[in-house]
């Protein structure tokens, strides 16, 4: 059934003031790399129609500010950083990571006493780092906890996060988190297309199923080639609430930038193979990939970079008017009617769902995992190339299969942890 037009404004409006940005910032969302503050201070962001600077003083400490100074309105992505925040380059304002003003060096100058300061505030969030991540939470106080996800605490992998920036709609990129058929068609048969070979067809769908449960909905499948004792079929994957996929070794998250951009953050895990171990990551490397080749053609070449497309190809902000939903929408169903229903909970003064407040209950939070031992147990030097030479036969792209433009110096960091070259 398809939604009327003012249900899909409701759905993907997210700017200041609006409903469905109100719910999505009670939640704690991954919108940089703690890794990519290594070699440049301050970075501009704009998150839920907002334009924000997020910054790393000198003692280390994460802010999350306005973008405008409060004297003249100065951009303060061009700013720089001290141990006590991040100074305006204009006048030399500094403001702290709570967006107070703490310096004015000329008033204080003509007016030592002057506490003129008070009035100059800016906005400014929270920021923590978590798994390598730098989470930013836009909402009402009391913020609630970042989940502590398990694969977060896993050991003796290789961790990356990706970045891209998407030209639209968050809810468009999450309903792709419970759309299982996609994968037959956008990814199996379409590599094996690219791949020169179009007859190819991978095994179809013959059931689906969808589930509810506290922290997403799970989807499950049988496909020609897999039964229900298949763990395709009795754990599933996971649409991460409230806007991510999980698919076992790899988050995917779709932080709204506005209404028509989406900053897709990748977080993976790659065990390291055991003739490596024990291999500990000294630093998590991050990076942006692109979505147009240098012609401007959309890139095809990757998992996601497919995803990216399809979502775009929706339109800027899909019209859910025009839809003709089939049965194996029913998940996408299911997630629409929880956020209705979430947009009530909030606007009666309740939490959407999970959030999590409660501490003994974030640590280690198991999630749908299908083959947990594979991902993060011992994996043997054969079982790593067995994996590689599979992918390569499925048509997979070298080297890093999700998404194009891996920097080599990440690509050399992958190989030499996984024991394929020398320290880079
Ligand atoms: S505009 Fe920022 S200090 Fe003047
Ligand atoms: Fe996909």
């Amino acid at each position: 059934m398809a939604l009327t037009a003012e249900e899909n404004r409701l759905l993907t409006e997210i700017g200041p003031g609006t409903a469905m940005g109100g719910l999505l910032r009670r939640y704690w969302h991954p919108v940089a790399a703690a890794s990519q503050f290594d070699d440049r201070a301050v970075q501009a962001l704009r998150l839920f129609g907002e334009d924000l600077v997020l910054y790393r003083d000198r003692t280390g400490r994460y802010g999350l500010v306005a973008n405008r100074c409060s004297h003249r309105r100065a951009d303060l992505a061009h700013g720089y950083v001290e141990a006590c925040g991040l100074r305006c380059s204009y006048h030399g304002w500094a403001f702290d990571h709570t967006g107070a003003c703490v310096e004015q060096p000329f008033d204080q100058t003509v007016n030592p006493s002057s506490r003129f300061r008070d009035q100059a505030a800016i906005t400014a969030y929270p920021v923590q780092e978590k798994a390598g991540l730098l989470w930013a939470y836009l909402g009402p106080e009391p913020a609630p906890l970042i989940p502590d996800y398990e694969p977060f605490s896993w050991e003796g992998g290789f961790v990356q996060i990706v970045f891209a920036e998407i030209p639209c709609n968050w809810f468009q990129c999450q309903e792709n988190s419970i759309d299982p058929v996609h994968f037959e068609w956008l990814h199996d048969n379409w590599f094996a297309a690219l791949d020169g070979r179009p007859e190819f067809r991978s095994p179809t769908h013959q059931k689906l199923a969808f589930d509810e449960i506290e922290h997403g909905f799970v989807y499950r499948r049988v496909r020609a080639d897999t039964d229900e004792q298949n763990p395709l079929w009795t754990v599933g994957r996971l649409c991460l609430w409230p806007n991510a996929l999980f698919t076992g070794e790899h988050f995917e998250w779709r932080v709204p930038i506005d209404d028509e951009r989406t900053l897709s953050v990748m977080w993976a895990f790659e065990k390291v193979p055991e003739d490596r171990q024990p291999y500990r990551q000294e630093r998590i490397p991050a990076w942006t990939g692109p979505v147009l080749d240098e012609q401007g053609a959309w890139i095809i070449s990757h998992v996601m970079n497919q995803d990216f497309l399809a979502w775009t190809g929706q339109g800027t902000i899909a019209d859910r008017t025009r839809e003709l939903l089939s049965p194996s929408d029913r998940g996408i169903v299911a997630i629409r009617r929880r956020f209705f229903a979430d947009l009530e909970t909030v606007a009666a003064g309740g939490d959407p769902k999970a959030i999590v407040r409660d501490p003994t209950g974030n640590e280690r939070i198991e999630l749908p995992i299908i083959g947990k031992e594979q991902l993060a147990g011992p994996l043997t030097r054969e079982a790593f190339d067995e994996r590689r030479k599979r992918l390569t036969a499925a048509g997979f792209p070298d080297g890093y299969i999700f998404q194009a433009g891996q920097p080599d110096h990440v690509r050399e960091e992958w190989e030499h942890a996984m024991g394929l070259r020398d320290r880079p």
